[in-house]
């Protein structure tokens, strides 16, 4: 199967399954319609289309070993395009540029412990990386997922929460308990203050509300975890994806280009940054 796409042009790829996750947030698998997107790595995006409505930028949330060319991106609605995507039933018909951006760089957890830390939608470009560590377990260390949602009835994928506890430790909690929650409510950052690390040993990947990543990435620092070991996503205005428009700048960074994914060292002084 040909994966030499045009990267200004959307390639049509078709709804083969929708499920809801939560109530303003679904997953879409997406099969090519001709010819197939190349290869993804974890923590890369595409370009979504809904015909006559827009495109807007999207991580990919599938497994990143997937070579026939199909895709899973997980939508939640809050504007005009992405409430067009989210709506989108079997059988419609997307555009779909990419995959773009720098990933995690999932390989250089080979060997190390890794702390995953996502708020929201943030464990949607995490994903892939638990997939990654799922098909590998044993090339790598403790591996510790730490995910944060407003309720109960706001985690993503909680049903492949049970099988990912098989193999990593999964630590929930919530903003707002349900009468039969059991489990933590409060902030992300306070199960991780309690975490014991190796701080030498330890990649952190961050993805979720910028203060919920700088206060993640502060309780690591603190635990003497390296700058360099701890990675977050950040999240600006996407429009051409190839560092040709310069709508996504954030300071010295093209976030298409250099991003999403990048390094807490150079990250750090641009979540300060706040987007026009
Ligand atoms: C690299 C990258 C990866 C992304 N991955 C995902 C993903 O996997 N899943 C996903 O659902 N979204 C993801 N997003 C965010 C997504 O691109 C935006 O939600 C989308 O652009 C909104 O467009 P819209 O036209 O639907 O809404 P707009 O009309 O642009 O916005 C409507 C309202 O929603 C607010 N809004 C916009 N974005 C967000 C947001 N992210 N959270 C809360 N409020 C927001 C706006 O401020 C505005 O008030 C990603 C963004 C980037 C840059
Ligand atoms: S989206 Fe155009 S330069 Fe990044």
């Amino acid at each position: 199967m040909s994966t030499e796409t045009e990267p200004m042009l959307p390639t049509p790829y078709r709804v083969v399954l929708r499920t809801a996750q939560t109530s303003d947030t679904a997953t879409l698998r997406l099969v090519p319609s001709g010819r197939a997107l190349a290869p993804f790595r974890a923590g890369q995006f595409t370009m979504l289309y809904a015909r006559g409505v827009g495109e807007v930028a999207i991580s990919i949330s599938g497994d990143p070993s997937t070579r026939d060319g199909s895709l899973e991106q997980t939508i939640r609605a809050v504007g005009a395009v992405s409430r067009a995507l989210h709506a989108a039933e079997p059988g419609t018909v997307l555009g779909v540029r990419g995959p773009f951006g720098r990933g995690w760089d999932v390989e250089s957890a080979r060997g190390r412990d890794l702390v995953i830390v996502a708020g929201g939608v943030g464990l949607a470009p995490l994903r892939p990386v638990v997939l990654a560590v799922l098909a590998d377990r044993a090339s790598y260390g403790r591996v510790v997922l730490i995910a944060g949602a407003r309720t109960p009835g706001d985690f993503l994928y909680r049903h492949e929460f049970g099988e990912w506890t098989g193999s990593i430790e999964v630590l929930r909690t919530v903003d707002r308990p349900a009468p039969d929650w059991t489990g933590e409510v409060g902030f992300v950052t306070e199960p991780l203050a309690r975490l014991a690390v190796v701080p030498g040993h330890t990649v952190a990947f961050l993805c979720g509300p910028e203060p919920m990543m700088r206060f993640s990435a502060q309780a690591l620092l603190r635990k003497g975890v390296p700058p360099a070991a701890i990675r977050v996503s950040l999240e600006r205005n996407m429009q051409c994806g190839t560092g040709l428009c310069g709508h996504c700048q954030l300071g010295p960074l093209l976030l298409c280009r250099d991003g999403p994914v990048a390094d807490y060292a150079r990250a750090e002084p641009l979540l300060l940054v706040r987007e026009l």
